[in-house]
């Protein structure tokens, strides 16, 4: 009857759940609905492609630019929820016998996840029906969890506040209102981002819980596995982005010159990296959130490291 009352009433955790409540799509009924990826639309927007960077491709290059980048979107997505789905369960246990309304988020949380997971392996089956053969996903999604959930909670909490912030930013600020990326793909970042929105808070309740029962030493030990593991995200986006430059590149139907191929390849990863790293530190309040929680001294290391990516 009074919503107002009702919010100021009830917890961060109980306003994730009534606000995934209201989020929880079905994947073919509200997303897909039986369509295919249209070839004559880009994928991602040029905010996020780069692609418009590079005036000697032709319109249809660039497009086909933002589809090869539009598809590693969807399975780097695929590929990050497996270990995100991981923490959030393991995290959950924590709750069991406590906040039932935190219980719940956590569960509805890798629940969306695992479905993420679903519509994001959708995705690549009907991109992969549009495009030419010969495309390639390197990184596997088991053998990257495996090397994330080595790393200590505060790290893996750290990294994934990041990646669910900078999934919002890049929907509300390039996706949103570019009349040219495809309606089918920008229905399921619509739909993701909705989802997503929960999520982002959730990382945070649970990385500042984790973070207040830290010790200093623990802390600084999480920046440590925290840098290794942007580390690692990197080591990924060189992968992906040279198979991805290889892959637009083979399908060319005119010869580049040699320097205008070395531009495709950088423009793929200067591209990914800001897509998964520079967007999250730029757009969003992820470094207010961390350096707010780290020590100067952690926070210089961390800079120092992010440098170069950046
Ligand atoms: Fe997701
Ligand atoms: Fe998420």
């Amino acid at each position: 009857m009074n919503a107002p009352l009702e919010s100021a009433v009830s917890t961060p955790y109980q306003r994730a759940v009534s606000a995934s409540k209201r989020a929880r799509f079905d994947i073919d009924a509200d997303v897909l609905r039986g369509r295919a990826l249209d070839q004559s639309h880009k994928f991602l927007p040029d905010g996020l492609s780069f692609a418009a960077s590079l005036d000697f491709l032709l319109e249809g290059e660039r497009r086909f630019m933002s589809q090869v980048q539009g598809r590693s979107y969807a399975n780097i997505f695929g590929l990050v929820e497996r270990f995100i789905a991981a923490k959030v369960l393991e995290l959950g246990q924590d709750h069991t016998l406590g906040d039932q309304a935190a219980l719940e988020a956590l569960v509805r949380f890798s629940d969306e996840e695992l479905k993420h997971q679903e519509l994001f392996r959708r995705v690549e089956e009907l991109a992969a029906a549009g495009m030419p053969a010969g495309y390639r996903f390197l990184p596997q999604p088991n053998e990257v969890a495996r090397v994330v959930l080595e790393r200590s909670t505060w790290a893996v909490l750290g990294l994934t506040c990041h990646i669910e912030l900078f999934t919002l930013a890049h929907y509300k600020r390039s996706i949103e209102h570019d009349p040219v990326v495809s309606p089918l793909f920008k229905d399921v970042l619509l739909h993701h981002w909705k989802e997503e929105s929960q999520h982002a808070v959730l990382d945070e309740l649970e990385w500042r819980r984790i973070d207040a029962s830290a010790s200093a030493e623990e802390r600084s030990a999480g920046v440590t596995d925290l840098i290794a593991l942007v580390g690692a995200v990197d080591g990924i986006l060189q992968l992906q982005a040279a198979a991805d430059a290889d892959y637009f590149l083979s399908h060319l139907e005119r010869p580049l010159t040699e320097s205008e191929r070395s531009r495709v390849s950088q423009t793929f990863l200067r591209a990914y990296r800001y897509q998964y790293i520079g967007s999250g530190i730029e757009l969003t309040q992820f470094p207010e959130i961390l350096f707010g929680l780290v020590s100067e001294a952690d926070a210089t290391r961390i800079k120092t490291a992010l440098g170069p990516l950046l």
